[in-house]
């Protein structure tokens, strides 16, 4: 059933969770967030990680550089097209002045990695009590905790839910900061933001949206289907549908594109993360086109998430026509989400 006319045009969206990473890999997957997003929450996981403001401000020019110049030609994407917001990680014993640094430098969020729950997270944080000077700093400053919720001791299904005491605990202790838990994967999670504060926002991944543990190895193994949080189960899966579609502000898009190499995914003991810029939007405005609105579509990907970060909204629009193509088997070497498959819109004119 069509709902949408074959062309149309939204409010420009924001992904308000990516990986970019540096060097050759940030130069192929930067012009694709650019193609369709006008901003987006670049994730501090690098080597060496983002966590003072000098790193960030190198980081983000690198980012800008790799949007405008692909291969060292001048990419058609013009500079105003694309804003990297920066987070920084979060790391024990973090400082007050370090915070105040980085919010100088225009840090708009602090991460926080559970240690060893997720790629590149050796050097997470074991308990919130070894970052209390930070997060009473963020609160102050109004700088947003993104949280990668999972307990990674726990049993792979129940890391999220796992993690829920520890960030109501957070939240009992910092009321005033505003705290956003990433990439909901389960129903406790969906149930949590729903049920918590208004400073308690949620992204939603496509990925999430979209597939469940079947996907990834209900059939032969699918590694590029493989990310942290792992997709669940159909239940799941459809409450995180519903809070998508319910038009809830506390749900917003963040598309945790994450990138790998593929000789890093198809290995023992490969990598986690999905990489889905480059057909992330044209599948929720194809998911919102058979569930939901427009409108909809609209406050989830080019407003909610601007709001929960204060954030003006954008003012130009994105548009997109309803065109057939298949998707890429591979960026370089890192394949895509969705690798061969027909994606049904494509991207009209953006300005
Ligand atoms: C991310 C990555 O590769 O950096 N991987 C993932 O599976 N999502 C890290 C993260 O957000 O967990
Ligand atoms: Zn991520």
């Amino acid at each position: 059933m069509k709902s949408f006319s074959d062309k149309i045009s939204i409010r420009k969206p924001d992904d308000m969770h990516l990986h970019l990473r540096q060097g050759e890999i940030l130069k192929v997957c930067a012009p694709e967030s650019a193609k369709w997003f006008q901003r987006a929450m670049i994730m501090p996981n690098t080597i060496p990680p983002i966590i003072n403001s000098e790193r960030l401000i190198s980081y983000r020019k690198e980012i800008e550089e790799a949007v405008f110049y692909r291969n060292n030609r001048e990419s058609n994407i013009p500079k105003e097209n694309f804003t990297p917001l920066m987070s920084f990680k979060l790391y024990p014993g973090m400082k007050e002045e370090e915070v105040i640094k980085l919010s100088k430098a225009g840090a708009v969020a602090g991460k926080l990695y559970p240690e060893g729950s997720t790629t590149n997270s050796e050097d997470g944080v074991k308990s919130w009590k070894q970052i209390t000077e930070a997060l009473s700093a963020m609160s102050k400053l109004g700088i947003i905790l993104a949280i990668h919720g999972e307990k990674p001791d726990s049993f792979v299904l129940d890391r999220e839910k796992d993690y829920l005491p520890e960030l109501f605990q957070i939240i009992e202790h910092y009321p005033d900061l505003k705290i956003v838990l990433e990439h909901v994967s389960s129903v406790e999670g969906v149930n949590a933001v729903i049920n918590g504060p208004v400073n308690l926002g949620g992204t939603i991944t496509i990925h999430h949206l979209l597939i469940t543990l079947d996907d990834l190895l209900g059939g032969g193994i699918n590694p590029h289907n493989f990310c942290k949080p792992v997709v669940k189960t159909p239940k799941d899966r459809e409450a995180i549908q519903n809070a998508a579609l319910s038009g809830n502000r506390k749900f917003f898009f963040g598309s945790d594109s994450a990138p790998h190499p593929e000789s890093l995914k198809i290995k023992t003991g490969g990598n986690a993360g999905i990489f889905s810029a480059p057909v992330a939007f044209p599948l929720l405005v194809s998911f919102f086109e058979k569930n939901g609105s427009k409108e909809l579509l609209e406050n989830f990907t080019s407003r909610y998430g601007a709001e929960f970060y204060n954030l003006p909204l954008n003012s130009s629009s994105i548009t997109l026509e309803r065109k057939e193509s298949k998707v890429p088997e591979r960026f370089s070497d890192i394949v895509p989400f969705m690798a061969g498959a027909t994606i049904e819109w494509d991207i009209s004119t953006s300005e």
